[in-house]
Parts: C-alpha cells; sequence; structure tokens
C-alpha cells in the first residue's frame, strides 16, 4: 500500500533522512522509533504528502506521490481524505468554534447531508468521551481531550491511513490508555513514531527503528528488538552505566 524506494531528505544542507526504503501493507500497525531528532516527524510529513523528497520515490497504492500529483485538485482532495496525519500538538489542528464542528468539519467538505453528519458525529463523540462537550470551543479541553478530539475528527472521514506523531507524548497516563485502546479497535493502516521504547509494544508488532545518523537500522517484530539489546544501544534508546568499582553493566529504558 505504501512504498518509500530510497528516500533522502534535508533541511538545506542537514540530512534528515537518509536512503529510507520501506513497505506497508494495507491494515499493518507500524511504530516509527528513534530518539529526538532521528527523522521520525520527518518522515511522516513525506507519508502525508506534506513535504517531497529531494531523492527517492514514494508510492501510494501504486501510484507515485509528488508534486505533479498533488497539481491535480482531485487527486490532492483525495489523497488528504485518505491518508490523514495526526500533529503531535493538537492545538495546531484545532479550529474550529465547538467540538461537534471541530469533528463535523472534514465530513462538511466532503459535502455529506447534514442529517448524516449530525448522526456520525455523534456516534464519533460516543466514542471518543466527548458528547459532553458538543457544544464547548475545543480550546477549554484538557491536553488529552483536545488530543482526543483531534483524532475523531481526522477519523470522522474514515481515513485508509492514520499517521500519529507522538500521540502519547503529552498525555496522562489515564489518556494514554484510552487513546491506545481506541487505536487497538481500529482496522486501518496505522503508522505511530514514538521516542519512547517501553511504549512501542503497546503500539504495534513491527517497529521501524531509526538511528541517529538518520537511518533505517531495524525493521521487524518489536518484541525481537526489544531483546536486542546492541541494537537498541546503537540507536540510543537504551544507555549503560558502567561502574568504576563493580565489574556489571546494566541498562534501562529512557522513560519520559
Ligand atoms: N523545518 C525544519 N527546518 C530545519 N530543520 C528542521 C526542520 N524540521 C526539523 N528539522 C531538524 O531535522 C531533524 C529531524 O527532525 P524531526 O523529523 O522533527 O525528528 P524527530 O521527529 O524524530 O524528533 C532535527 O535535527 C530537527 O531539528
Ligand atoms: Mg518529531
Amino acid at each position: 500500500m505504501i512504498e518509500l524506494k530510497n528516500v533522502c531528505y534535508s533541511y538545506d544542507d542537514k540530512v534528515v533522512l537518509e536512503d529510507i526504503s520501506l513497505r506497508i501493507e494495507e491494515k499493518e500497525r507500524v511504530v516509527l522509533l528513534g530518539v529526538n531528532g532521528c527523522g521520525k516527524t520527518t518522515l511522516l510529513k513525506v507519508l502525508n504528502g506534506l513535504i517531497f523528497p529531494q531523492k527517492g520515490e514514494f508510492y501510494f497504492e501504486g501510484i507515485k506521490i509528488d508534486r505533479a500529483f498533488f497539481k491535480n485538485e482531485w487527486n490532492r482532495r483525495t489523497f488528504r481524505n485518505t491518508s490523514v496525519m495526526l500533529f503531535q500538538s493538537p492545538d495546531v489542528m484545532l479550529f474550529n468554534p465547538t467540538v461537534f464542528d471541530e469533528i463535523a468539519f472534514g465530513l462538511r467538505q466532503i459535502k455529506k447531508d447534514e442529517s448524516k453528519i449530525k448522526k456520525k458525529v455523534e456516534d464519533i463523540m460516543g466514542i471518543f468521551g466527548l458528547s459532553k462537550y458538543r457544544d464547548s470551543p475545543p480550546f477549554e479541553l484538557s491536553g488529552g481531550e483536545k488530543q482526543k478530539l483531534a483524532l475523531a475528527s481526522i477519523l470522522a472521514v474514515e481515513p485508509k491511513v492514520l499517521l500519529l506523531d507522538e500521540p502519547m507524548a503529552n498525555l496522562d497516563p489515564k489518556s494514554q490508555g484510552e487513546i491506545i485502546d481506541i487505536l487497538y479497535e481500529l482496522n486501518i493502516t496505522t503508522i505511530i513514531s514514538t521516542h519512547n521504547l517501553s511504549m512501542a509494544p503497546e503500539l504495534g508488532e513491527r517497529t521501524i527503528l531509526l538511528s541517529g545518523d538518520h537511518r533505517i537500522i531495524y525493521d521487524g517484530d518489536t518484541i525481537e528488538l526489544l531483546n536486542n539489546e546492541e541494537l537498541l544501544i546503537r540507536a540510543n534508546l537504551v544507555h549503560q552505566h558502567k561502574h568504576r568499582h563493580k565489574a556489571f553493566y546494566h541498562s534501562h529504558y529512557h522513560k519520559h
């Protein structure tokens, strides 16, 4: 469904994605793991067609996604409703006067009739526990509720691909649990970035690991990766303490 071939991306002269190749099949749940600055957000933006690689190619369902593809209005609109991205900060995504309007926004763009929209928005508010905020302005919600609202809004248009940029980073454990449950129920292709190793197994069975030098250094089973200490050290996801007076090492996950 998704294919990147030898993708490179630089901001000015700074390389942030180096020779990235991957394939993701429909309905896969993939974790994109790596330390801050390794290129996760940039990679998700490439997959969302927000930026275009200077080298290499991006194919979506066999179609090459590049600037020329987006020049066509129909292509652009279809792709935007098919592959959606949840940004790390929900604030940048919320701009409607009420929670109801926020969730209805995407549906109104695709011109569904208002009675169907109402039904759909009410269903979604129920799933996300947002019904009580129906007429509240989004900025009054807590961080966790905003994140849920942003997710509810992009899921309303029934995308085929969900790109989530560190969705857990700013949430308390209860909200994290709720979002994980919601994601678990979804039967669509999801790619979720995180810098938090201990979160990875909850987010997906397959993990793509980016190194600090912006390359893929692992692509496979999440649990197997957790047992591969050498790789985790290389990716700076665990660190090793060498005690001067004791002849042992230990390592532990970064917890943030
Ligand atoms: N718009 C930008 N202009 C210049 N440098 C950027 C920009 N966005 C990100 N970077 C840099 O690119 C590198 C990768 O960033 P990013 O993809 O955000 O990594 P991650 O999401 O893994 O933390 C970082 O060093 C970051 O500072
Ligand atoms: Mg990021």
